[in-house]
């Protein structure tokens, strides 16, 4: 019986980054066009036409929607060239159309690899978050705990006062007693108008985004991608499905999920060694957006491992002629 290729991080991991690279340089003339599809399908093309050059017998578990209502990188779809390892593939080709659409922060393309079953088949319903950056005992903030003895326990771990504390939250209607509930404790909150991927990553360089805490529900397929990214720097993040109907309960059950309640950690999301790579598409507090000059476009991408913890950041210049 032929053997069946292992899952080498290390050689894969710049693959990844050009699949990565290319999402973005495709989105590159859309930034700013007000035209959110035409972005998003710019980059989930080129995504999957790089990705289909990688010697991997790939399945996509976290893709652009189910079959039926996504023609390419739907979920379940094959990629690759089917020589290679078995390996799972969580994508978000554009994290942020209408952050690219709108020329506003953070969009990113994002892409995570693992062995095959190493990441949670999430559905596409919405995911209440919380994440929080390295350094930290675990569970030192939890999801049973309210908004304001998040802010507290997070402030006594780290030896500060809670006003010295920066919260990320999207900005949502949903999201209103929350961030009532946040300013009683005097915390900052970063409002963002979309990109929850790299919201929760900026937890994970405190330092650099002055972001601690990331809270508050989004897509659950983004919380996944989120996982990854923690799962490679180091922090924790913790979510739960929310259902607003049927419907969105069936598309968990037909996802395997039969507690619907659980309360998911980093190591639920994903339970293996990944590689993640993100490019950026606008300017953002991770990564720079895309620049143009004359006859090249260069983007910037963060490439990182599980495995060893690696972090990679990569300028590419690219020639457009
Ligand atoms: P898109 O790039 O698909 O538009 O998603 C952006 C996003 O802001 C995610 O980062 C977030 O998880 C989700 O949308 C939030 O959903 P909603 O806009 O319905 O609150």
């Amino acid at each position: 019986m032929p053997e069946t290729p292992e899952f080498h991080d290390r050689m894969l991991s710049l693959g990844l980054a050009r699949v990565s690279e290319a999402a973005a340089l495709a989105s590159a003339r859309l930034i700013g066009r007000g035209d959110e599809k035409a972005a998003d399908q710019a980059a989930v093309n080129a995504m999957r036409d790089q990705l289909n050059k990688l010697d991997i017998a790939g399945v996509v578990v976290i893709g652009e929607g189910e079959r039926d209502e996504a023609p390419m990188l739907f979920i379940g779809e094959e990629v690759g060239t089917g020589n290679g390892p078995a390996v799972d593939i969580a994508l978000d080709p554009l994290e942020g159309t209408t952050l690219t659409a709108k020329d506003m922060p953070n969009a990113l393309t994002v892409i995570a690899m693992g062995p095959r079953g190493s990441m949670l088949h999430a559905p596409d319903v919405y995911m209440e978050k919380l994440a929080i950056g390295p350094g930290f005992k675990r569970g030192v903030v939890t999801m049973d705990m309210s908004p304001s003895e998040r802010i507290s326990a997070l402030a006594a771990a780290k030896g500060c006062s809670t006003e010295d504390i920066t919260v990320c939250v999207l900005e949502r209607p949903r999201h209103e007693e929350m961030i009532a509930e946040i300013r009683t404790t005097g915390a900052a909150i970063r409002l963002i108008t979309d990109g929850d991927v790299a919201g929760i990553i900026h937890c994970a360089e405190a330092e650099k985004t002055g972001i601690d805490m990331y809270m508050g529900s989004g897509g659950a397929p983004e919380g996944v991608l989120a996982a990854a990214a923690l799962k490679c720097m180091g922090g924790q993040i913790f979510g739960r499905l929310v259902f607003r109907n049927d419907d969105e309960k069936a598309r968990a059950q037909k996802a395997g999920i039969t507690n619907l309640d659980r309360v998911y950690t980093l190591n639920d999301m994903v339970t293996g060694d990944v590689i993640f790579a993100a490019t950026g598409v606008t300017d953002g507090s991770i990564l720079a957006g895309i620049k143009r000059e004359p006859g090249f476009l260069t983007t910037e991408t963060i490439l990182m491992r599980s495995k060893t913890g690696s972090v990679r950041r990569m300028t590419y210049r690219n020639p457009t002629r």
